[in-house]
């Protein structure tokens, strides 16, 4: 099976945690897509549901979709958001952002009752760290947020390239919110809550892609099936 059919078999398991009448964050990610896809059927079949949108990206998809569409604007908490993953660890530590949306992807989660991360089992790691960590910066200052980055990795334990992530016109890749993404390859993530904690603090980080403790529940599908890790 391809992975593009696994990636859809994850979003259609989570689908069936859906209730009508629940307020959704909807993720970002060809992953995520599957699932507001899934999603605009059930709505067009008569489930009433609301979606806060991850990126500008879901939001145009949602639309197409028929996904009613909210913002956290006008409401303060969703009840469950639904969004992809580069990697997932056992404690369901997260790193996102490949898709460069992951400032508005924590928001949304973080204003969620419960995520529940979608994946085919690829995505599945002992440690974070081989996918390169995004971490979304503030143009203003670059070297001395980049040398501050690599402060913290030196104390989290970890080394490696941070690289300034590219558009496809060659440029600096520009997020949803204005900002630049570093992607940093660092490895191996020893002790991902503390890497986590000492980018926070960066002034010119405005985000970075660990998402620690907001992941509730993984499904992966694989070529032997569905797995629910919780
Ligand atoms: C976007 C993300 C995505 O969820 C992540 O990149 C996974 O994407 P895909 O489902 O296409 O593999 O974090 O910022």
């Amino acid at each position: 099976m391809d992975m593009d059919a696994l990636k859809r078999q994850a979003a259609a398991r989570a689908l069936e945690e859906v209730r009508d009448g629940m307020k959704l964050g909807l993720g970002t990610g060809s992953t995520a897509k599957h699932f507001v896809e899934l999603l605009g059927d059930k709505v067009r079949a008569g489930m009433k549901v609301i979606g806060v949108p991850t990126s500008e990206a879901t939001r145009a998809d949602a639309i197409r979709c028929g996904v009613p569409l909210t913002t956290l604007d006008e409401i303060d908490h969703l009840d469950l958001t639904i969004d992809g993953a580069d990697e997932i660890d056992p404690a369901l530590n997260l790193i996102k952002g490949g898709g460069g949306a992951l400032l508005r992807e924590k928001i949304v989660a973080a204003a969620s009752d419960r995520m529940i991360v979608i994946a085919d089992d690829s995505k599945w790691v002992d440690v974070l760290g081989r996918f390169p960590l995004p971490v979304e910066v503030i143009p203003f200052g670059l070297a001395a947020t980049q040398a501050a980055m690599a402060r913290a990795f030196t104390d989290a334990g970890v080394s490696g390239q941070m690289v300034i992530r590219k558009g496809k016109d060659g440029h600096a890749f520009v997020t949803d919110g204005g900002h630049w993404i570093i992607d940093a390859h660092l490895g191996r993530i020893g002790d991902p809550p503390r890497l986590a904690g000492l980018l926070s603090v960066i002034p010119g980080v405005v985000e970075h892609g660990l998402f620690i403790g907001l992941g509730s529940v993984a499904v992966l599908a694989g070529a032997q099936g569905i797995r629910v890790v919780e």
